[in-house]
């Protein structure tokens, strides 16, 4: 079942309960890895990319399993080993978040080079680069990255870009590297304010996330505790996206507005109504959206992880649209699956100029990596006729049953 398909045309109604946040999850994950015992996470979304990290802690050693619908048991033993294997690593780009929670426990780490994705080549040099600031020695061996600890000390760190991954990568390995560091330039998305959260429950002392300053004092050990991960605001930007495009009307359950406010900004700037109301969202999609230029940026600026859907909502405004993708090199990957639903897009390097069409049309088309793919949907929602969607596998990676929201909101998804 690596196909799905559309019967666009309908307007969303209804109540979706948004699921927890993937890019929170894995690193809490990531990062249980740190304390003795026993952590419980809870609203964690059962997507691919969760199963994979849960079987890399398994191969370290480590017990994991599902307890409830959405919570997972880390049993973290005395001892855990320090090489995640190729075969798996390969498959999940996050993987590499395990470089600072297994160096920080074990002081010593082999972690298979992740590869890039198809939205950009990804480097690791910022992380690796915080850990040898940290007193670490790192080399590329083999398409490993291997780790040793010299002799590990706090330090002042700055971040040439504010990298989710390498911010993460930092915090987890100084909480339990003696002395203070501070991280300049971090990045403050919500998932590293999480992060922090859960570390400091663990029992470190990280201050200043979710500002671009952090400060660490680093502790002897982390002790495991109960905790439970944020909602996922990009599937919170999906559905209301979705709702728009559809002339909808939707209330999100279980949301966190603060961390969509650069996308609810946009999309009532386009002309769609959205109402907020403790954790709820209610998103009433308008007959026709203008159209509006889109800069992706670190938090708090335009998510890019909504930049491919909002190129799907675009695509039928009124009006052209100017999209500059400044996170990642390869991101617009979607334009040409669009363009064969008639959509009328110009792509001139990290620049996609998106000229409002009255109307798309159901066609075959191909999901090429996971936000591609949800854009897909999105769009195919709107779609005149049948949209047949392949390589679907990218997007059941990062959204909780998808099929099935979508379909509780009188969608006609078939999954084939
Ligand atoms: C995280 O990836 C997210 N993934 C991504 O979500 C998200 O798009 C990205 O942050 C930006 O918000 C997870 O949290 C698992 P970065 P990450 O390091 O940490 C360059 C999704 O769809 N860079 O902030 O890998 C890098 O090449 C995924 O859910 C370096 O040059 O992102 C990129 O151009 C996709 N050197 C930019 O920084 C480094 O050492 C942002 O990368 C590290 C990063």
């Amino acid at each position: 079942m690596n196909k799905i398909r559309v019967k666009g045309g309908r307007p969303l109604t209804g109540k979706v309960r948004i699921s927890g946040a993937k890019n929170a999850a894995l690193v809490l994950i990531a990062a249980s890895v740190l304390a003795k015992g026993e952590s419980i996470i809870e609203n964690v979304p059962r997507i691919q990319d969760v199963e994979i990290m849960l079987d890399i802690l398994r191969g370290l050693g480590i017990e994991t399993g599902w307890v409830a619908e959405d919570a997972v048991s880390i049993q973290v033993p005395d001892e855990v080993n320090y090489h995640t294997p190729y075969e798996l690593a390969r498959k999940l780009r996050a993987s590499n978040l395990l470089l600072g929670s297994i160096v920080g426990r074990r002081g010593i780490a082999e972690i298979s080079l992740p590869g890039g994705c198809n939205i950009g080549s990804r480097p690791m040099d910022l992380h690796l680069k915080g850990l040898q600031l940290l007193g670490f020695e790192t080399t590329l061996e083999h398409g490993f990255i291997k780790i040793r600890n010299a002799s590990p000390q706090g330090n002042n760190i700055y971040l040439d870009f504010p990298s989710v991954g390498a911010t993460e990568n930092i915090m987890m390995a100084a909480s339990v590297v003696p002395g203070q560091t501070i991280i300049e330039n971090a990045a403050k998305e919500p998932e590293i304010v999480d992060l922090g959260n859960y570390l400091n429950a663990m029992g470190a002392r990280v201050r200043g996330m979710g500002t671009d300053i952090i400060k660490i004092e680093g502790v002897s050990q982390l002790k495991g505790v109960r905790y439970a991960v944020i909602p996922d605001r990009i599937e919170v930007g999906t559905f209301m996206t979705a709702s728009a495009i559809t002339g909808g009307k939707v209330i999100l359950e279980n949301v966190i507005s603060t961390h969509v406010q650069p996308v609810i900004a946009k999309l009532r700037e386009i002309g769609v109504q959205i109402g907020e109301k403790d954790d709820c969202i209610e998103v009433v999609g308008h007959p026709k959206i203008k159209a509006a230029d889109i800069k992706t940026m670190p938090y708090p600026g335009f998510p890019t992880d909504m930049q491919s859907q909002f190129m799907s909502l675009l695509s039928l405004a009124d009006g052209t649209s100017v999209i500059v993708e400044n996170v990642f090199e390869n991101r617009f990957q979607v334009a040409d699956e669009l363009k064969r639903m008639g959509a009328n897009i110009k792509v001139e390097g990290h620049t996609a100029v998106v000229k409002g069409v009255p109307r798309l049309g159901g066609t075959c088309v191909k999901a090429t990596d996971l936000r591609a793919g949800a854009a897909l949907v999105i769009a195919a929602l709107a779609a005149e006729g049948e949209t047949e969607i392949s390589q679907v596998h990218h997007i059941f990676r990062g959204y909780e049953n998808l099929v099935q929201k979508f379909t509780n909101l009188g969608a006609d998804l078939q999954l084939d």
